[in-house]
């Protein structure tokens, strides 16, 4: 089976410049030989955490909506790419919510010592972050790379690398910026062949 990716987008905006770039991205997943699932994550009808904290002892959610058949699929997904654009200085609410829900996760792995992601898949599991903001300073990504790093060690992903381009209240359209485009299928490509042999090797040990 080809290794399964999954691809969020943060923004609310379809055709916009943050989904403009996920969509290079999975082109490169793709070309890779992986098999991509994208989420628009604003189209998810979920709530936010309410810290019932029953997830302190058992591993799902109570809450049950649109995040919770992902609490599953996160368990066996290979890599993930995370598309979001900067709002208020980190990720805008719903993909913010959404990462939230995943405390199950953090209470299996640093609560219960009792991790939902299998051992080995930590040998390949990846992640690729791509954002963009509209202001021009040289903090704007801090909030949404600081939020990554800690969704990825809860869930288990390397965080690999990031696709970033600030500026874009003067940039507007980010085909003016092909290199960015290229970046963004590139590193994902990069990745996903990563992941991909990464994981045939992990096989070919176990088998052999
Ligand atoms: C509610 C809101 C808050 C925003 N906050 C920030 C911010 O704190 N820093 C920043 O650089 N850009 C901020 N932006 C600008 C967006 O990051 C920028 O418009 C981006 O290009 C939107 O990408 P999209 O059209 O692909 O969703 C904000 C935009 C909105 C709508």
């Amino acid at each position: 089976m080809k290794p399964q990716i999954i691809a969020l987008l943060g923004s609310p905006v379809e055709d916009g410049n943050t989904a403009r770039l996920l969509s290079e991205a999975i082109k490169g997943a793709e070309d890779a030989g992986c098999s991509v699932t994208k989420v628009e994550v604003t189209k998810l009808k979920f709530s936010p955490c309410m810290e019932y904290f029953y997830c302190e002892q058992n591993d799902d959610c109570m809450m049950k909506d649109d995040v919770s058949p992902f609490l599953k699929r996160f368990r066996t997904i290979d890599g993930l790419i995370v598309a979001s654009p900067v709002m208020t200085m980190g990720f805008p609410g719903a993909i913010k919510s959404f990462m939230d829900r995943f405390q199950v996760f953090f209470m299996a792995k640093y609560v219960r010592k009792d991790p939902l992601v299998k051992k080995e898949m930590k040998k390949w599991r990846k992640a690729l972050l791509i954002s963009i903001g509209g202001m021009n300073v040289p903090y704007d990504f801090d909030g949404v790379r600081l939020s990554m790093r800690a969704f990825c060690d809860i869930t288990d992903f390397e965080y690999w690398e990031d696709v970033l381009q600030n500026d874009m209240d003067s940039i507007q359209d980010i085909t003016k910026k092909p290199e960015k485009i290229k970046e963004a299928y590139t590193k994902a490509y990069e990745m996903c062949r990563l992941i991909a042999e990464d994981k045939a090797k992990n096989t070919a040990e176990e088998s052999g």
